[in-house]
């Protein structure tokens, strides 16, 4: 590897002394002007920023590493082969999987998901069986069980949250029971911040029987997550979220679990043999990998895994909630501001309304002071709906938002308030 891309050369951080300005020197898109003011990127929640370093280790991918996997016996192919299945063992001990067998690639969350719906609905699930998620998924982990729902006659509760966010355990506790086949929670909600306990959703879901899905999108980008220690059954993330490339998603899943799961999309390489009477399907990961891979978008999952790696998800976190408490009071201070979301247990995202300003109108009139945040929805209208309003804007931080990057904020909220007069 070209020294230049050693990810050893990344200043590690430690507490205390957290050089968020090293950090940041590291993404190139945080040096952009929009509309002449210096960016302030606060939508990590949709999309992190990516490194040079998987930025470049991709470059180098595609220009002396290139070629289609697990089908060439000529070097570049296996050098590419080598690549794609070393970052399966990245992800593996990055999640601390017991096998790399237990890591399927996907294209991200909603793909991973749709996968699990599909096909351990197929294999597990049959009319009248439960299935239990919470009000603050994301449509991502609401819609597929719907359409499962609508083929198979399967029942999906929902646990309720109190008013400012928090996952309500009694309720959840209530609604298990023998019928209950299937949990599928968020360990993070992407719009009000809360960090779900999962590690107790696990334990008395296994306690009644069932099987846990977590979809981790929010979850392992903000703390270090251990599928081990969780116990969790299946649990999926995505690339893009966790300062990686785009188009490239995982599935982590008990290896008795995944192997007993129906093959999803049919293609090359996740069958063993074919013939037009019959054929055999592959173990995972493979059953559950049709067609060519994201090929290069592993290559970069890997380099941003060692770039997390070497700063350190406590690190990140630490960082992370001392500025979340940081944008909290700010925010607090404004006039007319309404902050959704203030569980015990938080991540650094802040949604909010402003009095009379709808929340695409401060999008757009912040945007012009170079403020980057999402509004709308968030793809959990259902959420949206429990706190009867349509729409929010949300401020999502990541390992290299710093106090600027609030500021700014307020005074284009600031500004935002006296254009509303
Ligand atoms: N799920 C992503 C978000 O919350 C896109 O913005």
């Amino acid at each position: 590897m070209n020294a230049a891309l050693d990810t050893a050369e990344v200043k590690v951080p430690e507490y205390g002394v957290y050089d968020v300005d090293a950090i940041r020197a590291d993404f190139p898109a945080l040096s952009l002007e929009i509309n002449g003011y210096p960016i302030a990127f606060l939508d990590s929640g949709a999309s992190a920023q990516k490194p040079d370093v998987v930025i470049e280790r991709m470059n180098q991918a595609y220009r002396g590493e290139y070629a289609n996997v697990h089908r060439g016996a000529y070097s570049l192919s296996q050098k590419a082969t080598d690549n794609y299945e070393e970052a399966r063992t990245k992800v593996a001990r990055f999640v601390n999987a017991k096998s790399d067998d237990e890591i399927i690639f996907t294209r991200n969350v909603t793909a991973a998901i749709n996968l699990v719906s599909h096909s351990y609905g197929r294999a597990f699930l049959n009319e009248g069986d439960e299935i239990i998620i919470s009000h603050m998924e994301h449509h991502a982990n609401i819609v597929p069980w719907q359409l499962l729902r609508d083929e198979t006659g399967i029942v999906i509760k929902v646990v309720p949250i109190d008013d400012v966010g928090n996952f309500l355990m009694e309720e959840y506790k209530n609604q298990l029971g023998p019928k209950t086949k299937l949990v599928a929670v968020t360990q993070v909600s992407n719009v009000l911040g809360t960090v779900v306990p999962i590690k107790e959703v696990i334990d008395l879901a296994h306690a009644a029987g069932a099987k846990v899905l977590i979809d981790g999108a929010q979850g392992i980008v903000h703390s270090p997550v251990d599928v081990q220690a969780l116990d969790v059954d299946l649990y999926a993330f995505t690339g893009h979220k966790l300062y990686g490339p785009s188009g490239i998603g995982v599935l982590y899943g008990k290896i008795d679990i995944l192997n007993a799961m129906s093959p999803y999309q049919g293609g090359g390489d996740m069958i063993e043999n074919v013939t037009f009477e019959k054929t055999t399907y592959r173990d995972a990961p493979a059953r559950f990998e049709a067609g060519t891979p994201p090929i290069v978008e592993a290559v970069g999952l890997s380099a941003a895994i060692d770039y997390v790696n070497s700063v350190g998800l406590d690190n990140i976190a630490r960082h992370e909630q001392a500025l979340l408490a940081y944008a909290t009071e700010r925010l607090r201070g404004l006039d007319g501001l309404t902050i959704y979301g203030q569980a015990e247990n938080k991540a650094a995202i802040v949604s909010f309304t402003l009095e009379g300003v709808h929340p695409h109108d401060i999008g757009t009139i912040i945007d012009s002071r170079g403020v980057a945040v999402r509004a709308g929805h968030h793809c959990a209208q259902p959420l949206m709906d429990r706190f009867g309003i349509a729409a929010m804007a949300r401020a999502s931080m990541a390992m290299y938002s710093n106090k600027d990057d609030i500021d700014a904020l307020v005074d284009a909220l600031n500004y935002v308030k006296e254009i509303f007069g």
